[in-house]
């Protein structure tokens, strides 16, 4: 299984964001992970649909939007045409609002011509998204508490991680990204893939290093 790295930019200088870019590119990142807070879903506020758009203008890397916010609907017109790749919306935003939700949210990301994605919480049992994964593109499982960078990984998650791979062989999902998000480090990595991970998201392990292409290669290998 090829393994994809989507480095973060939650950890990188906001008043330089297109220097971050280039480096990410020159480091060899497969993908660049963008974390849309929203001050209610998630106690922070980071970025919005502006800044997505800034960055597609600087890099033809896929960019993998994750949206932490409250009634993600609302928002997929204007990151789909800020030129997002791939957007995933929280499977626990999308519950309170209707049971129907999380499905008619994936369809409105797929209709922009943009993939799709699910994202679970530690403590939601990946088998609750097991009935849209069919639809999806990617299912991200976060491995800490979404809101905040740096924060330490969090092993009973792999158990999500496991469960899915489990299940996307056994219905012969073979398209589907199943990746893993918060406090991934070249340390942990080798855990994450074995359990099933194909994609790695990693913020402060990529910024904080000194060797971003060194850290890369070694969250890969
Ligand atoms: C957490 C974000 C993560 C985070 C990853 O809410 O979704 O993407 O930035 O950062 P690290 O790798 O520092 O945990
Ligand atoms: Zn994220």
């Amino acid at each position: 299984m090829q393994v994809k790295i989507s480095p973060s930019i939650l950890s990188a200088d906001f008043a330089d964001i297109g220097a971050a870019i280039s480096r990410l590119e020159r480091a060899g990142a497969d993908l660049i992970h963008c974390d849309v807070m929203d001050g209610s879903f998630v106690v922070p506020i980071t970025f919005g649909a502006q800044m997505v758009a800034a960055i597609r203008s600087r890099t033809a890397l896929p960019l993998d939007v994750h949206l932490m916010v409250e009634h993600p609907q609302t928002h997929i017109k204007s990151f789909a045409e800020a030129g997002a790749d791939i957007i995933c919306v929280h499977f626990e935003a999308c519950k309170k609002i209707s049971a129907s939700y999380l499905k008619d949210t994936l369809a409105l990301i797929r209709s922009f011509g943009v993939k799709c994605g699910v994202v679970v919480n530690p403590d939601t049992d990946v088998e609750s998204v097991f009935g849209v994964l069919p639809l999806c593109d990617m299912l991200l499982v976060m491995s800490v508490f979404p809101g905040y960078g740096g924060q330490k990984f969090m092993p009973q998650t792999l158990k999500n991680v496991e469960k899915a791979r489990a299940f996307a062989e056994s219905e012969g999902l073979a398209g589907l990204d199943i990746s893993i998000d918060g406090g991934i480090t070249p340390q942990n990595a080798a855990e994450a893939v074995a359990a099933g991970a194909n994609v790695l998201v990693a913020g402060s392990a990529v910024f904080k290093s000194q060797d971003m292409a060194a850290t890369i290669a070694a969250l890969r290998s």
